[in-house]
């Protein structure tokens, strides 16, 4: 079973313990609700924690972060569900979850400490979400500094996010290893994400034009259309025709995320639609 710690500050003294002792530690950070996205994480965060022969620590956190939601997000009602999630880190073969007892233990009143990673924040999520990847580097800062591991893992279904995590890792030399992983789909190509809890079955069908519209832009790409602005307008016509709000569509470099004229072997599409009340993302590689 999985070793469930509330506070942070006896987390911190477990992982400094176990990294002094010489133990490779491997971590995900979550907002819990678990999924399969989050378990592959998981579970190659076991594998990684192991690595070199000697058993390592695997660890996780599940954590709903105040402070990457704005005003008018869905905080409140994110979906929780901690005793189901803590069997599902045992069965990925976590050793210990900090799972903060009372978000004031990580925020504290007069809390007035910020990660701003400026560059990659900008543009996508980080324009229709002000502040939001200011307090995903902060907690995570903060959760790196609680567990010092060797090796964390993140998931590429949040492609802006990983490149804010690597440039504050890099900028501020955290010295731990960053590893992104592919998204993990139902069978039917939807990329699973908590969120999809609050869709209705209809809105649930008609967000499969988010990866409908990855595939039909490989495709357009495979062909040979390489304009980035007809590929663009291809998936937006197609989330329209479903029904679904456009937030952006747009076409990046892998790393820089900055906007490209021209699709490139490598080029990722990003996208972000809202349906009804939810707002979903997906990303792909072009061919
Ligand atoms: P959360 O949305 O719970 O996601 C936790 C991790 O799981 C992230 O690295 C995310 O990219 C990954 N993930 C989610 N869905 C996935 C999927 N379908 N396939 C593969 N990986 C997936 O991202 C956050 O939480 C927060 O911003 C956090 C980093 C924990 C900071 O609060």
């Amino acid at each position: 079973t999985t070793e469930l710690i509330t506070d942070p500050a006896s987390w911190q003294a477990r992982c400094t313990a176990a990294r002094e002792a010489g133990t490779r530690i491997a971590l995900v950070t979550t907002m819990g609700y678990l999924h399969e996205g989050h378990l592959s994480l998981m579970r190659e965060a076991r594998r990684r924690a192991d690595e070199g022969g000697r058993r390592g620590l695997a660890v996780g956190t599940i954590f709903v972060n105040p402070t990457q939601f704005g005003p008018t997000e869905d905080l409140a009602r994110y979906p929780r569900d901690l005793e189901g999630d803590l069997a599902k880190c045992a069965a990925a073969g976590l050793d210990a979850v900090l799972a903060p007892s009372d978000p004031a233990l990580m925020f504290a009143p007069g809390h007035e400490t910020w990660v701003t990673v400026e560059r990659a924040s900008q543009g996508l999520d980080g324009a229709s979400r002000p502040g939001h990847f200011r307090g995903v580097a902060t907690v995570v800062a903060k959760l790196f500094n609680l567990t010092r591991p060797h090796v964390a893992l993140f998931g590429e279904k949040d492609w802006q996010q990983v490149a804010v995590i690597r440039a504050m890792v890099r900028d501020l030399a955290f010295g731990i290893e960053i590893v992104g992983m592919p998204i993990v789909r139902e069978p039917d190509g939807l990329a699973l994400s908590s969120r999809n809890a609050y869709l209705s079955p209809d809105e649930r069908r008609r967000a499969l034009a988010l990866s409908g519209a990855l595939a039909a832009a490989r495709e357009a790409t495979a062909r040979g259309e390489r304009d980035a602005a007809s590929l663009r307008a291809g998936a937006r016509a197609r989330l329209e025709a479903a029904g679904g709000r456009v937030d952006y569509v747009e076409i990046v470099h892998p790393e820089t995320l900055a906007p490209v004229a021209r699709a490139e072997p490598g080029s990722v599409l990003l996208l972000a639609a809202w349906f009804g009340a939810t707002r979903l993302i997906d990303n792909g590689r072009l061919p």
